[in-house]
């Protein structure tokens, strides 16, 4: 299967306000969707939007794999899934922070706030209507994938910028960590 070019932040496509699908039945977008699978795939991710491979529409393919739940009992597992024209309604003012990454900044993740709970809506490729309450997790992806249909990167969403490093750095900052750790419980023994 083809894979497509992800775009970078500093593409001006990933700062539009993509189009709505006239018509998600299209047999076109089945192709665009397999070839975005293929994509996420290849690089790892748990979620990717049409803009971010230069087609400026609105819709997005995302999972939520069950080892990244909250706990929370609406933060629910998804399997792969594609979701044309979302909707997305917070439910309450409650926000709450987690990490993120985007195949758009490679390399980074920041702490991003997020609404803890929505309610979303929108069609998938057989033209049903998709409705569903998620929380944490399940809600988070949601929320990052329908900003790229906005124009919207979660830099922009940060309320400490002070937070956005690369993956690699805070991965050998937490190794560092776990050995000093490892050295305390070693001097307890002696
Ligand atoms: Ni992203």
């Amino acid at each position: 299967m083809t894979t497509l070019p992800i775009l970078r932040a500093g593409h001006p496509i990933l700062r539009q306000v993509a189009q709505p699908v006239e018509d998600p039945t299209d047999p076109d977008l089945e192709h665009l969707v397999d070839a975005m699978m293929a994509t996420m795939d290849e690089a790892g991710g748990v979620g990717l939007a049409a803009p971010q491979v230069g087609v400026s529409l609105r819709l997005v393919i995302l999972m939520v794999p069950a080892g990244r739940l909250t706990g929370d009992p609406e933060d629910t597992a998804l399997p792969l899934t594609v979701l044309i024209n979302p909707v997305i309604t917070p439910l309450g003012a409650e926000t709450e922070e987690g990490w993120e990454g985007c195949l758009s900044l490679p390399g980074l993740r920041g702490l991003v706030p997020r609404a803890r709970r929505i309610h979303y809506r929108a069609y998938g490729l057989d033209g049903a209507l998709i409705e569903r309450t998620a929380s944490g997790f399940h809600a988070r992806v949601v929320q990052h994938e329908c900003d790229h249909l906005d124009g919207r990167l979660y830099p922009s969403r940060m309320t400490d910028l002070g937070t956005l490093g690369f993956v690699e750095e805070y991965a050998r900052a937490a190794r560092a960590a776990a050995d000093v750790a490892a050295g305390e419980e070693v001097a307890d023994v002696d």
